[in-house]
């Protein structure tokens, strides 16, 4: 999916990049000797790497599967190896984990949660559902796995839509990004849909006037939002859908400039991949750290099986949980 290097790349490719070992030894390796030791060993010990598409490149160049949300959760129920990286943030390897429950599943940085998936607890929401009885509970993926336990079906960025037309009740909870929400609520009027007020804080820090500064230095460039974003940015979007469905509407167009409203990470991808068209970010402020959190040196450190954390469930979360996965991979 990534070009070939090119001159500037590999000049950065050869850079020396010292890194601190588990065991506080010193080691100057380049990135493309990391690389080679982490494709080496993942052969050697039956390692499947999944990396979303906000990792950082070199990573995503290592990885058996990129892609969306979405994506790497259809990725992660087909898997063969023994042993999964989930190189992304925790409700992504805990989706692995409930997927693959046989499996060792690990996550390369312990410490890249989500600040959305850690909104809302199953306290929180068991209580919401004494107030909503009849209504399905639709769980947006990042959630904790915890949460997914109490809820219907769980949805992506990308099946949102789809997912809430194909569900029978017509009541829908739906939580807790409460931006996604309303773009689907608004794309499926027949239904009533009930929000919380949760969501993403980097998509929602974007605002109006951050949309009106990108368009006036780019007054030719289509805008791409995540529907995460407010409703009030997404109405100034010429296209609103998930990471995949910015890529591919990006790469797809015969237009040459795109302002990128979501992670920053996408803005820098799609550069590489279409050298041809020009990509702005749409604000500086749409840089997720749990995201970015995730180093190349963490995936091998954690391939090495000196690093990282091993998912460990117990049965009944995993059971409870899977219910909302399949619901969700069965309609999507
Ligand atoms: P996608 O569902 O588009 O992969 O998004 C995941 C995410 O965390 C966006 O902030
Ligand atoms: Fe979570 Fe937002 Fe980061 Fe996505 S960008 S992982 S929703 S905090």
């Amino acid at each position: 999916m990534y070009k070939k290097y090119n001159f500037m790349e590999t000049i950065e490719k050869n850079n020396a990049h010292m890194y601190n070992t588990t065991k506080g030894v010193l080691k100057m390796m380049t990135i493309a000797q990391i690389q080679n030791e982490i494709l080496r060993l993942k052969k050697e010990k039956d390692i499947c790497i999944l990396a979303h598409s906000y990792q950082a490149r070199e990573i995503l160049e290592v990885a058996d599967y990129t892609g969306d949300s979405y994506k790497l959760s259809v990725d992660a129920s087909k898997v063969e190896n023994k042993n999964i990286i989930m190189s992304g943030v925790r409700f992504m390897a805990e989706t692995c984990k409930i997927l693959s429950p046989d499996k060792h599943v690990f996550i390369p940085n312990p410490d890249a949660g989500c600040a959305m998936a850690d909104q809302m607890d199953r306290e929180l929401i068991s209580r919401v559902k004494e107030q909503y009885p009849d209504y399905t509970v639709v769980a947006y993926i990042n959630t904790t796995a915890d949460l997914k336990t109490i809820c219907d079906v769980c949805v992506t960025s990308s099946s949102a839509v789809e997912i809430c037309k194909k569900i029978e009740n017509d009541k829908i909870l739906f939580i807790p990004d409460c931006n996604l929400g309303a773009f689907v609520a608004a794309q499926i009027p027949d239904k009533e849909f009930k929000l919380l007020s949760g969501g993403c804080p980097i998509h929602a820090a974007v605002n109006t006037d951050d949309v009106k500064r990108a368009k006036q230095l780019h007054p030719d460039a289509e805008l791409l939002v995540h529907p995460e974003c407010t409703p009030r940015v997404a109405a100034m979007a010429d296209y609103v859908g998930s990471t995949s469905g910015i890529m591919n509407y990006a790469v797809n167009s015969d237009k040459k400039e795109f302002i990128i409203g979501t992670e920053i990470s996408i803005q820098e991808h799609l550069q590489y991949m279409c050298p041809d068209k020009s990509f702005y970010y749409l604000s500086q402020k749409l840089i997720c750290p749990n995201m970015r959190s995730t180093t190349l040196v963490d995936l091998y450190n954690c391939v090495k099986g000196e690093g990282g954390e091993e998912l460990v469930m117990d049965e009944k979360t995993i059971r409870d949980a899977k219910k909302c996965i399949d619901e969700m991979i069965r309609l999507g």
